[in-house]
């Protein structure tokens, strides 16, 4: 299994900080080592916090892109939209001027829209210097869901696609989600999770098993890509 390095902290609010100033750091190396830098964040609940102390890092953030890793099939006005989350809650203050490079488009459908998608995502940094990612308590991590329709071919990234139509059981709408090796396609990838269950989840998902069952799994257990675990209780 890959050498995880593991960043675990009492208090939240420390977790964020130095979170804030490790992504900040490693943009930083990426502006000045290529003139430009690249961060795939996640939506959901748990990154605002971090967002909030990002945004207000000195950064040269014209030359940085950001891409989520995934999104609902909604516009961006959407109370769900991940690219309205980043919007209100990243691309602001120091950071107004990043580049972001939204998931959705207004194709009927995430697989009618996967071609455009791939083709605003041709732009994105190769590799990318972070992919920040969370994961839920079933063990998914960007869009990919257990028992998702298309699984199978977003952690393979089949036919060399860069992101994936896919629509999870339960899930309130379809979904675009980056698939496997494009969330690895970075320099690192980091972990963002809070709270006790998830803490216990993540325990399972270090366990050797079909990443079928806890896609995160191919986060976690492959050799390519190092990976970071940030948590705090
Ligand atoms: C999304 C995210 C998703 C999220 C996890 C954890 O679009 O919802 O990309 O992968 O990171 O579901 O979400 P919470 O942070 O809300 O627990």
């Amino acid at each position: 299994m890959n050498k995880i390095e593991r960043q675990f902290f009492d208090d939240r609010e420390a977790m964020f900080d130095s979170l804030a100033d490790r992504l900040a750091a490693r943009l930083g190396e990426g502006l000045a080592a290529n003139g430009r830098a690249g961060l795939v964040v996640p939506g959901g609940s748990t990154p605002g916090p971090l967002f909030q102390r990002l945004s207000k890092k000195e950064l040269d953030w014209s030359k940085v892109t950001i891409v989520p890793s995934d999104e609902r099939w909604v516009s961006p006005d959407d109370p769900a939209s991940n690219e309205k989350l980043l919007r209100e809650t990243l691309l602001i203050d120091k950071a107004a001027d990043a580049r972001l490079i939204g998931l959705w488009n207004d194709t009927p459908t995430p697989a009618a829209g996967e071609t455009v998608t791939a083709r605003a995502l041709a732009e994105m940094p190769d590799p990318m210097d972070v992919v920040l990612l969370g994961m839920g308590a079933d063990g998914h991590t960007a869009s990919l869901f257990p028992g998702a329709d298309n699984l199978l071919q977003a952690v393979a990234g089949s036919g060399g696609k860069p992101c994936c139509a896919i629509q999870a059981p339960g899930a309130a709408q379809p979904r675009i989600t980056l698939t496997g090796p494009v969330l690895l396609k970075s320099k690192e990838v980091i972990l963002l999770i809070t709270g006790d269950e998830k803490r216990r989840v993540l325990g399972q998902a270090l366990q050797e098993g079909p990443f079928e069952d806890m896609p995160v799994r191919a986060v976690l257990h492959q050799h390519v890509t190092p990976v970071t675990i940030y948590w705090a209780h």
